[in-house]
C-alpha cells in the first residue's frame, strides 16, 4: 500500500494516542512491525505561539517505519501555519507524513471546534485538509483521522472523506464510532466500509482490534486498506509481529515468553527516561508498566503497584518480584 510516495509494509499502523504514542513506544512498535506510526497530538495554534513543549511532543521520529506528526485545530490559516513551521524544523523534528485530526471527543479540544467537532461542519473539515495540504511540499503527504460522524444523527464521515480526498489528502484512518459514542460500545465496520467504497485513496480500519484475527476480520468487513491499532498495542507491540504474519498468510507468531516481555517493559521505559527525564517518564511508565502485566499471575496487585512507581530502580524491583510471582527466579 501508498502514501504518497511511501511505501508502506504488510501489516498494522500504530494509531496515535496522546499520552501514549511518544517517541520510546513509536519505535518499540515500529520495531515490531508497525507500518507507520504517528504522534500525539499536538496543537496547531500552540506551535504558531512557539511552545516548545508542543516541539517536543512531536520529536523522536519513529524507528524504521514511516513517522507522521498529528495536528489538532480548526482554523485552515492556523493549520496551515504550524505545517509551514514543522516543515521548516524537520531537520530537528523528522518526520515523514503530517496527519490532520478530526476525531478526538475531548471537549477541550471540540470545544474550539477541532478534533471531531469538525465533523459538523464537512466544508470547513475540507478547507482544514486543503490548507494544510497547500502549505507542504508535494513530496510530504498528508494524512486525516476521523470518526464515522459527530453522532448517529450526524453521519458526515463519507461527506468529510470525499472533501478530503479532493483536497489532495493522501490516505484516511477512520475510528468506526462517532463521536458521541467515544470508546464504546463497538464499532460499526458498516460505516468504515461505507466511507472506503466511497474515496479513491487508502483507508484504514480503525477500532478494537486486539488480535491478528481480529485485523484480518475488519479488513474482510470493511474491505480497507489496512488497519490502524491504538489501545490494543499498550503493554503488547507484539501485536503487530502478529498482524503482519497473518496479513502475509503466515502463521501467527508465539506470544513473547515472560523474558522477553520483562525486557521489553524495562527498555521501553529505560528509552522513556532517557527521552524525558526520569521524573516525568515515570509518571507516564506507570500506566505503561500496568498494560505490560496484564494477564499475569497476581496482575491486580502488580498494577497496583506499578501506580505507584516513582523511579526507574523501584520497576526493575517490581519487575523482579513480577518474575518470581510467576514461579521464575531472575528475569
Ligand atoms: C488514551 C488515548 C489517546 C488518544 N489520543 C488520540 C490522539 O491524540 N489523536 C487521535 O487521532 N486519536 C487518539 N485516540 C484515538 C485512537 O487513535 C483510536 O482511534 C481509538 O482508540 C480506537 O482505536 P483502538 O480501539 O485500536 O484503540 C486516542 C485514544 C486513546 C485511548
Amino acid at each position: 500500500m501508498r502514501l504518497g510516495e511511501i511505501e508502506l509494509k504488510t501489516g498494522a499502523a500504530l494509531a496515535p494516542m496522546a499520552g501514549a504514542t511518544d517517541a520510546a513506544m513509536r519505535r518499540l512498535c515500529a520495531e515490531y512491525g508497525a507500518v507507520c506510526t504517528v504522534s500525539e497530538m499536538v496543537s496547531a495554534k500552540a506551535l504558531t505561539m512557539g511552545d516548545e513543549k508542543s516541539v517536543r511532543l512531536a520529536r523522536g521520529g519513529g524507528g524504521d517505519a514511516p513517522y507522521g506528526v498529528q495536528l489538532f485545530g480548526a482554523q485552515p490559516e492556523v493549520m496551515a501555519e504550524a505545517a509551514r513551521i514543522l516543515c521548516a524544523k524537520r531537520d530537528f523534528v523528522p518526520f515523514d507524513f503530517l496527519d490532520i485530526n478530526m476525531g478526538c471527543p475531548a471537549p477541550k479540544i471540540t470545544g474550539s471546534g477541532a478534533g471531531s467537532a469538525l465533523l459538523k461542519d464537512p466544508a470547513l473539515a475540507g478547507a482544514v485538509a486543503r490548507a494544510v495540504r497547500e502549505a507542504v511540499p508535494e513530496a510530504i503527504p498528508v494524512t486525516v483521522k476521523l470518526r464515522i460522524g459527530w453522532d448517529a444523527a450526524t453521519l458526515t464521515g463519507v461527506e468529510v472523506a470525499q472533501r478530503c480526498a479532493g483536497a489532495g489528502i493522501a490516505m484516511l484512518t477512520v475510528h468506526g464510532r462517532t463521536r458521541a459514542e467515544q470508546y464504546e460500545p463497538g464499532i460499526h465496520p458498516g460505516e468504515i466500509a461505507k466511507i472506503k467504497a466511497a474515496v479513491p485513496i487508502p483507508v484504514l480500519a480503525n477500532g478494537d482490534i486486539t488480535s491478528a484475527e481480529g485485523a484480518a476480520r475488519l479488513l474482510a468487513e470493511t474491505g480497507c486498506d489496512g488497519v490502524a491499532v491504538g489501545r490494543g498495542a499498550m503493554g503488547n507491540p507484539w501485536l503487530f509481529r502478529e498482524i503482519a504474519a497473518v496479513l502475509a498468510g503466515q502463521p501467527v507468531p508465539e506470544p513473547p515468553g515472560l523474558s522477553e516481555r520483562f525486557a521489553v517493559l524495562r527498555r521501553h521505559i529505560y528509552s522513556m527516561c532517557e527521552e524525558k527525564g526520569e521524573w516525568a517518564a515515570m509518571q507516564q511508565a506507570r500506566s505503561h508498566a500496568g498494560w505490560y502485566m496484564r494477564g499475569l499471575r497476581g496482575a491486580a496487585r502488580l498494577r497496583r503497584e506499578c501506580c505507584a512507581l516513582q523511579t526507574f530502580e523501584e520497576l526493575e524491583h517490581l519487575i523482579e518480584r513480577a518474575w518470581e510471582m510467576q514461579g521464575g527466579t531472575t528475569p
